[in-house]
């Protein structure tokens, strides 16, 4: 069985009492949430320690962002998958496209990532996705064969989230047809070599696109950026409505 897994990406935005802050607004919309719908907040590794104390007994679970591929190590600026495994964090985010764009994140250290995640005992929620230039030139799913076939060399796809985020959608508000996602992401499913992973979209999943992307087939998820942000409207995509 697939897992629905609705999955907010803070990205370098809460301090600790933004944290707290949004908690006691977000926590008292869940009651009503579907107990088959996992809620995962992807937080700055400053805030992961409030995340988990705080959130004693309910039913979201703690991510980051990043994760280094050693067990400890002169590695300035780098996270390992001990420390996040004591703060109670149980995913964590791999390849982000920031992180490939921004911080020279390459296939091959995707690869370690996810291994070294895993081995920690963490879930892995690796990100893929092409560029408009990519898009427009025909290239969508040749770029994300190819990420898919580094990045999961020797990695247990009974443990591992996908995200498919093109990245021309990431902060701009032009969501991908959910159509659009469906179909690459049935193209992902076909390069697994195990089809119950769980796939999200991510790419300005609003409140008012979720229920379409939610109600695609193949579309297990969503990777929220700016929306998950405001407890309102996380909230409101973590109850999404599924269309008849
Ligand atoms: P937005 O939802 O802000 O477009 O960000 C998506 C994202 O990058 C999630 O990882």
């Amino acid at each position: 069985m697939r897992k629905i897994i609705l999955a907010g990406n803070w990205k370098m935005y809460k301090t600790q009492a933004e944290t707290l802050e949004f908690l006691k607004q977000f926590l008292g919309q869940l009651n009503e949430t579907p107990e088959d719908r996992s809620v995962v907040l992807c937080a700055p590794f400053t805030a992961l320690s409030a995340l988990s104390k705080s959130l004693h007994g309910a039913r979201i679970k703690v991510g980051a962002q990043n994760i280094h591929w050693e067990d400890e190590g002169a590695y300035t600026g780098e996270i390992s998958g001990d420390m996040l495994r004591e703060l109670g964090v149980r995913y964590v985010i791999v390849g982000h496209s920031e992180r490939r764009q921004y911080f020279g994140e390459t296939d091959a250290t995707v690869n370690l990532r996810l291994k070294q995640a895993q081995k920690c005992g963490l879930i892995p929620i690796l990100c893929v996705g092409e560029t408009k230039q990519q898009r427009d030139a025909g290239e969508t799913e040749a770029v994300i064969a190819t990420q898919l076939e580094k990045d999961l060399v020797d990695v247990d796809q009974n443990n591992l989230v996908i995200a498919y985020e093109p990245i021309w959608a990431i902060g701009t508000g032009d969501t991908c047809e959910a159509e659009e996602a469906n179909r690459v992401i049935g193209e992902i499913r076909k390069l697994l070599t195990n089809p119950n992973v769980t796939i999200q979209y991510g790419g300005s999943v609003k409140p008012n696109n979720v229920d379409e992307l939610m109600a695609q087939p193949e579309i297990d998820g969503a990777l929220v950026g700016g929306a998950s942000l405001e407890p309102d409207s996380f909230a409101r995509i973590v109850n999404f409505q599924p269309m008849a």
